[in-house]
């Protein structure tokens, strides 16, 4: 067997190529970022060909620099973006249209209308899902609708539909000389198109969108024994390594965390934050404004659901404070600026740039600083911004104990602003339960790879990917349940006062 296995994260900003040794340890990796294409406001676009170039260049580049080739992987796995929306020419290979985002929110009426005559109560109660246009469904109906010949290129099942996983997988297998058009039950279960019950579109959502079935991609497993397909001799690899894992990236993120028991739970902090909270094999439906998805499907093992969490902007509120205020030079900084004060001197932020995502769906909402006095300095407002993040993450974490009845003993996190140890003992004092970060922190691509090498034995079972997982650093409460309560109580006046804003 081959020493390691390899896994694409192709993310919202960048894609990188990882491998991974049979201890979970980094070997080496390769990044590059693609455009970020906004035609108008609330447009958000990118260009599907470039993230395929960029694919190919993140794993030629990484591989070449460790002097590896095809015959050093075991398998490859792929994780993504989810909701991302690319339809293309089978035939041809060429994208009809730009991929739009997940971000992308031109779909507010088609989600709207929904809502307006009972057909979001069946998407919820099928998919899961809240109708929004966060989902992939409304993204293929508009491009559908709004771009010349698709809709008959649909029907005849030229023009076919993928999230980015499907894209890479169809182009790494071969494109248009037969690549396979596949996608997994976690990418599939953001579209709002499948039955969370028969893990299969559902001819009655698709009937809501319009959307011929031939245009969607076979539903397969997370980590897939008889594999999708095999990379080919001609591509970046330049051999054959099996395909054997496909999972959206925060998915892939709770694997690479090992919530493999229900009530384990894990938070990634990026531009946004996405809480999954493994609910085991029940489809736990969600009263408090939690999605319910698929967290992966191991063969032909039960399917594991998880309850989450969505946050738009988290990390981005500190981007907030560098690039509009100009009170930070860098995120690092915020940390240090929030260090010269004590406590948010009565300041709370709510960064409700875009309404308020998970748990209260308020597309209304606005942001506000509230509790200001005379006293209040650039510290409390970077203090204030990252107990943001923190009260956002407990909102979430409220909704998860109602929906569940399962309260948290400890928070895995990964992400980007968990290099922010103020955030995270923040994060820890807000929720009230300790919070862990693991030595690898690219919990996204490890849980790739794990699903991935999973499916070829390189390793046995879950318990051996447990023993990989080791604590990095963390951090235990210290305030008083009296101030957590206080500060809590404060949050949500403040919350209060962002909503009923838009009319
Ligand atoms: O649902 C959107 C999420 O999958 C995006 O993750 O890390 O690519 O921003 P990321």
């Amino acid at each position: 067997m081959a020493d390691f296995v390899g896994a694409v994260d192709q993310g919202t900003t960048s894609t990188r190529f990882m491998i991974f040794d049979h201890n979970g340890n980094e070997v080496g990796r390769h990044q590059l970022e693609h455009e970020q294409i906004l035609p108008q406001a609330g447009w958000v676009e990118h260009n599907p060909v470039e993230i395929w170039e960029r694919t190919s260049a993140v794993i030629r580049t990484a591989m070449n620099s460790l002097g590896l080739d095809a015959s050093d992987l075991a398998a490859l796995g792929i994780t993504n973006q989810r909701e991302t929306t690319v339809v293309w020419n089978r035939r041809t290979g060429r994208p009809y249209y730009n991929a739009i985002v997940w971000q992308d929110t031109r779909t507010d009426r088609i989600a709207s209308a929904l809502d307006r005559d009972g057909r979001g109560d069946i998407i919820r109660r099928k998919a899961g899902l809240p109708p929004a246009t966060y989902f992939s469904g409304g993204k293929i109906q508009w491009i559908l609708e709004n771009v010349d010949g698709v809709r008959a290129a649909a029907e005849n099942g030229d023009a076919i539909f993928g999230n980015t996983d499907t894209w890479l997988l169809w182009n790494l297998t071969g494109g248009p000389d037969g690549g396979v058009h596949v996608t997994d039950v976690t990418n599939a279960s953001r579209t709002m198109l499948m039955d969370l019950e028969t893990l299969d579109w559902d001819d009655e959502l698709l009937s809501l969108f319009n959307i011929p079935r031939a245009m969607l991609p076979e539903i397969r497993p997370s980590s897939d024994p008889t594999r999708y397909g095999v990379t080919l001799a001609g591509g970046p690899l330049g051999g054959e390594v099996p395909l054997t894992a496909d999972l959206g990236d925060q998915q892939a993120a709770t694997v690479g965390q090992v919530c493999f028991t229900p009530g384990e739970a894990k938070n990634t902090y990026g531009t946004g934050n996405f809480m999954l909270l493994n609910t085991g094999t029940d489809i736990v439906r969600s009263k408090h404004g939690l999605l319910t998805t698929v967290a992966y499907r191991f063969g032909d093992e039960a399917p594991v659901y998880a309850l989450e969490g969505s946050i738009a902007v988290t990390g981005s509120a500190v981007q907030w404070l560098r690039d509009q205020l100009g009170i930070i030079s860098g995120a690092a900084q915020s940390e240090a600026l929030a260090r010269q004060v004590e406590d948010n001197g009565g300041v709370y932020f709510v960064p409700a740039f875009s309404g308020l995502f998970a748990p209260y769906w308020r597309s209304d909402a606005r942001g506000a600083i509230v509790g200001l006095s005379r006293y209040n300095t650039n510290a409390h407002l970077a203090r204030a911004t990252l107990e943001s993040i923190c009260y956002q993450t407990r909102d979430v974490a409220e909704a998860m104990a109602q929906d569940s009845g399962v309260s948290l003993d400890v928070l895995k996190v990964d992400g980007g602003v968990t290099a922010n140890s103020l955030c995270m003992q923040l994060q820890a004092d807000i929720l009230g339960v300790p919070v862990s970060r693991p030595v690898v922190a690219e919990t996204t691509a490890l849980g790739a790879a794990y699903a991935a090498g999973l499916a070829v034995g390189f390793w046995k079972n879950t318990d051996e990917l447990r023993e990989n997982w080791n604590e990095h650093q963390r951090w235990s409460p210290t305030w008083s349940p009296e101030r957590r309560e206080d500060g809590y109580a404060k949050w949500k006046k403040a919350v209060g006062r962002t909503l009923d804003w838009v009319d």
